[in-house]
This record gives C-alpha cells, sequence and structure tokens, in this order.
C-alpha cells in the first residue's frame, strides 16, 4: 500500500527520499510527494498524481540543499486520486505522511471542522494533521502532541511528521509496518515502511513496536531515539543489521518483472532445497517439524492463501494431521475455535499483510504456536511468530506474485517432510533434493516451451471469460491461474473445482467463455467427463495435462501436454507455471501494465 520514506543527514535528503520511493514503486501506487525543509528554512511540498516520473518533473532540475525530507508513494483509500489528496498534507510548519486508515476519521473530521478546521484535502490522513497542529496550538511539546492526537484516532496507521519549528521528524505507528535506520559513519537515520527502500543506505535497521515514538533529530547525542507513550526512553523495538542489497530490481533482458520472477523459478528450487536439506536451513526446518500439533489453522490471504490450500493438502496426506485454510480477513473475526494443542500456519510473501498479521496476533492471544511462512525477514510477521520458515524467494516486484506462490508451497511441502520426521535420515534427504531437482528441470523445460503458451494466448485473449478448473491437488492451482489472470489482465476468470460447475455456473458457458482445464494423472477420467460437460455447450477448452494424451487433445481447442513422471504431490506447482505464462502473455495482449496492475499494491498493509 502507501509507501514512506524520511531521511535526516548531512547528505541531500530530497535525492535520498527519491531514491527510496523508486524502490518501493512496486508496491502500486498511484500519486507521491516530498516534503522538506530548503535552504532557506522553509518548508516545502510538491506532490503528483501518477508515477514518481510526475513529481519528479514537478521538482525540475533543482539543486536541492535539504538535510530533512519525507516523501510518500499513495494507494487512495480516502479521497479519490488527485494532487490534493496526494501525500504529505501540510499546515503551517508541519508536514505528514500517513500509511493505514484513520477508522474514525469521519467523526474527528467533523469535530475539528465544527472548531475551525478546515480541511483541504478528502483523506483521512488530514485528520492527523488537524489533530496535531491543534494539540500543538495549545502550546503540548511535539513529543506530547503526537502521543495526544494518536490516541484520538483509531485503526492501524503510521504517521511520519516533520515538523520545521524544531528540525526533528518524529513517527508513531499501530499495527503498520515501519522501520528505522541509521548509517552511524555518515550521521544519517532514515524511517521507512519497508526495509528494502533503505537498502544499501543504512547499516542498521531499528523496527519499533506499536505505540513507539520515534525521533529523529540531528540535535541529538543519539540519531534516533524511542520513546514510549509517558515519553520516557524505551526499547520496545528490534534492531538488526541491514544485509539486502539493491541489486535484484533490474529487470535484466526481460520485459517485466513478472516475467523475469517466472523464469527465476527453477533456480530458486534447487536454491530452497539445498538451504534446507543440506545447508543451514536444515537445524530450522526441523525445529519448526518438532511440535506435532493436533490441528493447523494455516491463514492467509490472496495467492498465499492458495499456496495455503496446497499446503494443507501436503500435512493432511502425509502427516495425517487435520488443517482448516481460512482467509485471514474471515479468520479473524469469525471468534474460530482455538486449542493450546494446536498450531497456527501464516503464508505471506511480504510478513505485512494486515489481515494476516491480525490473525496471528488472535492466534498468540489464545496461546496457539504460531509459525510463519513467509519472505521478508524481519519483516512484522517473522517478528512476531514462534517461529519462521523463509521461503527464500528473493525481492518478488511483480505485483502478481508467481515464485513466492511456488517458494510458499515448496516450503510447506518441506514443513510436512520436517513433521514426519523423514529430514533426519540423510539418504531420505538426498532422494528429495533428487525429487525438486527434478521439479527445477521440468519447469526450466516449460518456460522453453513459451511460445506455444504465447500462441495459446494470442487465440484466446479477446474471449469475453474464463473458467480455471481441476480436481483434487489441481483445484487450488485452478483459483491460483484464475487469480493471476484477473489481477493482470483485468478479465474476469474463476477458479472452479471441475466437478462442481454443473451445480451453477455451467448456465454461464457459451461460445465466448474459455475453459482452461488442468488436468493430471489422478482423476484423469473424471476430470475428462468434466471437460466434455464445458464441451457439449460450446465452451472453448484449453488443456494444460498430461502429454500424449489422445483423448484429449482431440477434445481440447488448444492442448498443451506436459510431463508429470515422477513429481507427485509437487504436480500442482508445475502445472501452475503453465498458469502463470499463460496470465503473462494473455495480458500482454491485452496491454495492461503487467508488473503494476490498476487499482493494486504489492502489500496490503490495511485491512
Ligand atoms: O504479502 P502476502 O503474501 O501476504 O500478500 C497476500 C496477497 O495480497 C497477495 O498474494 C496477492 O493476492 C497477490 N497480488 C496475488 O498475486
Amino acid at each position: 500500500m502507501c509507501g514512506i520514506v524520511g531521511h535526516l543527514g548531512p547528505k541531500n535528503s530530497v535525492n535520498i527520499v527519491l531514491e527510496g520511493l523508486k524502490r518501493l514503486e512496486y508496491r502500486g501506487y498511484d500519486s507521491a510527494g516530498v516534503s522538506y525543509i530548503d535552504e532557506h528554512n522553509e518548508l516545502q511540498i510538491y506532490k503528483k498524481t501518477g508515477k514518481l516520473e510526475n513529481l519528479k518533473n514537478l521538482l525540475g532540475d533543482q539543486d536541492f540543499k535539504a538535510r530533512m525530507c519525507i516523501g510518500h508513494t499513495r494507494w487512495a483509500t480516502h479521497g479519490e486520486v488527485n494532487d490534493t489528496n496526494s501525500h504529505p498534507h501540510m499546515k503551517d510548519h508541519i508536514s505528514i505522511v500517513h500509511n493505514g486508515i484513520i477508522e474514525n476519521a469521519s467523526t474527528l473530521r467533523k469535530q475539528l471542522t465544527a472548531s475551525g478546521y478546515e480541511f483541504k484535502s478528502q483523506t483521512d490522513s488530514e485528520v492527523f494533521l488537524s489533530l496535531l497542529v491543534t494539540e500543538l496550538a495549545k502550546g503540548k511539546g511535539f513529543k506530547k502532541a503526537m502521543v495526544d492526537s494518536f490516541a484520538q484516532v483509531e485503526g492501524n496507521s503510521a504517521f511520519v511528521v516533520l515538523n520545521k519549528d524544531v528540525n526533528e521528524i518524529m513517527s508513531i505507528k499501530k499495527g503498520a509496518p515501519l522501520v528505522c535506520g541509521i548509517n552511524e559513519v555518515n550521521s544519517e537515520v532514515f524511517i521507512s515502511s519497508d526495509p528494502y527502500a533503505l537498502a544499501g543506505m543504512a547499516s542498521k535497521l531499528y523496527f519499533p513496536g506499536d505505540e513507539v515514538l520515534c525521533h529523529l533529530s540531528a540535535s541529538n547525542k543519539n540519531l534516533l531515539n524511542f520513546y514510549d507513550l509517558e515519553g520516557n526512553p524505551t526499547e520496545n523495538y528490534m534492531s538488526k543489521n541491514q544485509d539486502m542489497s539493491v541489486g535484484p530490481t533490474d529487470k535484466g533482458d526481460f520485459e517485466h518483472f513478472m516475467l523475469k520472477e517466472i523464469h527465476e523459478q527453477p533456480e530458486l528450487i534447487r536454491s530452497l532445497t539445498q538451504f534446507y536439506f543440506q545447508g543451514e536451513g536444515l537445524k530450522s526446518l526441523l525445529k519448526a517439524g518438532e511440535f506435532k500439533p493436533s490441528k493447523f489453522h494455516i491463514t492467509a490471504c490472496g495467492t498465499a492463501y492458495y499456496a495455503g490450500l496446497l499446503i494443507r493438502d501436503f500435512i493432511e496426506t502425509f502427516n495425517r494431521i487435520p488443517c482448516s485454510t481460512e482467509l485471514a480477513s474471515e479468520f479473524r473475526y469469525r471468534n474460530p475455535l482455538l486449542n493450546k494443542d494446536e498450531a497456527s500456519l501464516f503464508i505471506s510473501q511480504s510478513g505485512e499483510t494486515a489481515d494476516t498479521l491480525a490473525a496471528q496476533e488472535l492466534c498468540t492471544t489464545n496461546n496457539v504456536k504460531t509459525l510463519s511462512v513467509v519472505n521478508v525477514d524481519g519483516s512484522t510477521l517473522f517478528r512476531n511468530c514462534d517461529d519462521n520458515l523463509l521461503i527464500r524467494a528473493g525481492i518478488e516486484i511483480g505485483v502478481a506474485s508467481t515464485k513466492a506462490f511456488t517458494q510458499q508451497a515448496l516450503t510447506g511441502r518441506l514443513l510436512s517432510l520436517s513433521l514426519s520426521d523423514e529430514l533426519k535420515d540423510e539418504t531420505k534427504r538426498v532422494a528429495l533434493t533428487a525429487k525438486f531437482s527434478l521439479l527445477a528441470e521440468k519447469i526450466d523445460h516449460l518456460i522453453s516451451r513459451s511460445e506455444e503458451i504465447k500462441t495459446i494466448a494470442e487465440s484466446i485473449h479477446n474471449h469475453k471469460g474464463f473458467f480455471y478448473t481441476g480436481r483434487g491437488k489441481y483445484f487450488p492451482v485452478a483459483l491460483e491461474g484464475a487469480l493471476k489472470l484477473k489481477e493482470i489482465a483485468y478479465v474476469h476468470a474463476e477458479g472452479y473445482a471441475a466437478g462442481e460447475l454443473k451445480h451453477g455456473p455451467i448456465a454461464m458457458i457459451d461460445e465466448d467463455m474459455v475453459n482452461v482445464a488442468l488436468v493430471g494423472p489422478e482423476l484423469f477420467e473424471k476430470t475428462i467427463s468434466n471437460i466434455q460437460e464445458i464441451k457439449a455447450r460450446k465452451g472453448i477448452i484449453v488443456t494444460i495435462g498430461p502429454k500424449d494424451e489422445e483423448e484429449l487433445e482431440e477434445l481440447s481447442d488448444y492442448y498443451f501436454g506436459i510431463d508429470f513422471d515422477g513429481l507427485d504431490e509437487l504436480s500442482p506447482v508445475y502445472i501452475n507455471i503453465v498458469n502463470q505464462l499463460l496470465a503473462y502473455y494473455i495480458a500482454k495482449y491485452k496491454g495492461t501494465d503487467i508488473d503494476k496492475p490498476r487499482n493494486l499494491a504489492k502489500s496490503v498493509t490495511v485491512e
């Protein structure tokens, strides 16, 4: 969602903040802005809808001398996308940026308006600005005014405030991601919603807890201080060295990050298994499998949820431990039955998804052990869980998740192997390495056939709707395939259990409706019958299924035969690569913004 970057230090703050914002572009946004104190000690503000490039054009070729700057990329929630609603928001000597939602904004807005405050924007964020200005006008110090304003807002938010009067930046958050960083050599201090923005700039990172005031000031002995709500110094933060690099944001020879990330998968699979079977990850994997719960509550959102469905199948099939898989946004409000002998498993690429974090908190509160399968080391989910398995996908820039899904599902399989204690045996680990390597090899081969998938995409991209169908272990990837198409090609697509179509949706089938049938070696005949039903109603059949199957080929308008041999339970991950490429090429023919689809954000930090 919204991206925040702030900097204070002797180097040019505006350029540093712009660089940080550039790195957050992948998260999706619809406007950008900066506010800084210039060399004449004036508070400046520049903001513009659209890409960061628009903001840069507005800023022009200035030689900035700023020593303090805050910046923001906005993903609109309250108020339409326009320059005025863009952040920062400014009043007198204060400017603010905000990530999150103020749930009681409309009530507060009415009160503040009644007491004479004139709002410029439609945003909930400006409510915090007006509260702060009001508290400061009562003669309160910056710290106290921040705390008292924060106490009045409801919901999850992070606020970063630049105060020109005292030359300081102050921040506070609840349930929203925030990280501070320092570079002692250069006497610089940073703040951001994402550690990636600070890669290569800050040498040490500090993740403040909720309701901790972060105070960035050049006039203190320490550039960065943390206070509790009473104004006392606090150690309620986690620190770590910054070890991220910025290298991978390069698309290389690929036209899109999504395509690059699809291509990265074979190598990532090899390195995942090397790390967990032979390398330093084995210890953490064995530890994650030590506790055998009576049940797993698997919780996630979007693509991560679909990976969770695959993980449920792994654990139920191989460990015979019952699992419930739920959308985090539902789980958190459902008052689920939670017992101490159970465990909860949270799946997330970013580790910052608001609903997933809330679900995790609910489990912790109910004394249920929490485990994550997560990509971002040091993310909020990572920090809050009792145990974590990193999926080691590297930074995923494309908003449409591809490699993270694959790594999440496979890491789930590793967890299930650990739960059955198979990984303690070296011979078994060698055999398993061979199986995962086979998957990587077969994906390499699939990718080498991209042109064939592109040709299918060219023929079908203009049809009005798509049903992705699958049975058994292929049903979760039918859901994932449809989601991928929806989000990047903006066409209506639904994932359905193949046997379920005749209970309603088959009414929609006609000669303009495409059925992408995911067929595996299991339930083969039954799935064929389901395809027949669609064919009989003139639906267009695209089959991704076992190679050299004449019957399947005859039945299909487009047939993409693949080799499942030796993959067994890993085959849904394999077939899903075709889903990814098909969605990619359909979107390409439709001419959409593949890496940053409209309306979407990479990291969903509001509920
Ligand atoms: O960062 P997370 O994995 O927690 O994100 C969950 C979903 O928002 C995410 O998977 C989303 O559905 C993707 N855009 C799908 O491609």
